[in-house]
């Protein structure tokens, strides 16, 4: 018998198991018209893990996670004042993304920043500014600097308090990432935007070194270096320029908020996190307490992680750009969520479960026999 794919589920907290409910929907299509088999582990991440387990990333998830050829996760978090319930250490990003992050050595992030040229009006930016639509790679190094480096706190000598973060990097860290983005860069447009801030920090002369010694590798390659608060100012003035971009941790956390922000939603915004032997996928955007249990979440970014999941983790191809063509039929018919409407145009605005719905009828005849 054919084998089973295994993929640990995340739902997540408040939005997450509205939109992974979808988003799972796809798979389901894909079963059955015999293409491949799944086996779902569905596992407790993030604040409900919590305050079910003691624990926001519990060792039984811990375990799922370790068998599955992939993960797809839920965005998780609850709002300010739930969170206050809950120790810093356990918090969901402290105590379940990065530890997921950590585990499974997941340091390439993929996240497209996509808007197809009919679906311009999504974004708050001009028509003129987007042309024919906007079509970008934002790849961001998850597992180092900021995030992972050694912190500390205390009080000095004069009793004043104090912190210290560290930005940390090895050059074999910098190498990996540089390498994705340059093979990535290959299989679009072949210009490569380096994101850095060499003009201040000696983390970026560090990495823009390491990037001239990859770049022999990849002569075709176009490189522009770019400062990261000019990279700012650029995506909303012209975006276009940009084709696959590529930074450290911090940098790609803000400028790919910003890249939801051109789009008009960080709903948009799905992502693989890549490790050398386990990946794992999940939309860029937080859960979204304000709005959970609605019906109202629009599952773009869970069921475009599950595209990249297919293509990604299980060489799917066809199956993942049937989807994402899927989507995009949908919004390009008029329809779309309330969470996403744009003042000015005139769709039809249906729930989270009835988007889910034309998805999936799409899906299903694109995809079918
Ligand atoms: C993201 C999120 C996370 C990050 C948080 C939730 C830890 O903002 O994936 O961009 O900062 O990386
Ligand atoms: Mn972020």
């Amino acid at each position: 018998m054919e084998k089973k794919l295994k993929i640990a589920v995340l739902p997540g907290d408040a939005i997450g198991p509205e939109i992974m409910t979808q988003a799972l929907r796809a798979l389901e299509v894909i079963e059955d018209l015999g293409r491949a088999k799944f086996e779902i582990l569905t596992a407790d991440f993030g604040a409900s893990a919590y305050f079910k387990h003691g624990s926001a990333f519990p060792e039984e998830t811990q375990s799922i996670c370790d068998q599955a050829d992939a993960i797809l996760k839920g965005p998780v978090g609850l709002s300010y004042e739930e969170s206050q319930k809950i120790p810093v250490e356990e918090q969901p990003e402290r105590g379940a993304i990065l530890p997921l992050r950590a585990r499974y050595n997941t340091f390439a992030n993929y996240r497209p920043i996509f808007l197809s040229a009919k679906m311009a009006h999504f974004s708050p930016l001009k028509p003129e500014i987007i042309g024919d639509g906007i079509d970008i790679l934002l790849i961001r190094e998850l597992v180092g600097g900021l995030y992972f480096g050694k912190k500390e706190r205390g009080l000095n000598s004069d009793g004043e308090r104090y912190v210290v973060e560290n930005l940390e990097y090895k050059e074999s860290e910098i190498r990996q990432i540089l390498v994705v983005a340059f093979q990535q860069a290959q299989k679009r447009k072949k210009i490569l935007h380096n994101i850095h801030k060499s003009n201040v920090l000696m983390s970026s002369v560090f990495w823009n070194e390491i990037l001239e010694e990859v770049r022999k590798d990849f002569p075709e390659i176009k490189v522009v270096n770019l400062l990261v608060d000019a990279a700012a100012t650029a995506l909303c003035l012209k975006p276009n320029q940009f084709d696959v971009m590529v930074m450290e941790n911090m940098f790609g956390d803000i400028l790919s908020d910003q890249g939801g922000g051109i789009l008009g939603s960080l709903g948009l915004m799905p992502s693989a996190c890549v490790g050398p032997t386990k990946s794992y996928y999940e939309p860029s955007h937080g859960s979204a307490p304000d709005i959970a249990g609605r019906n109202i979440a629009n599952p773009y970014s869970m069921l475009g992680s599950v595209a990249m999941m297919l293509e990604m983790s299980f060489g799917m191809e066809e199956e993942a750009n049937i989807l994402w063509q899927s989507m995009k039929n949908v919004f390009e018919s008029g329809i779309s969520t309330a969470d996403l409407r744009s003042k000015t145009s005139d769709e039809e605005i249906v729930s989270t479960s009835s988007f889910g719905d034309k998805v999936i009828q799409n899906y299903r005849a694109l995809l079918g026999p």
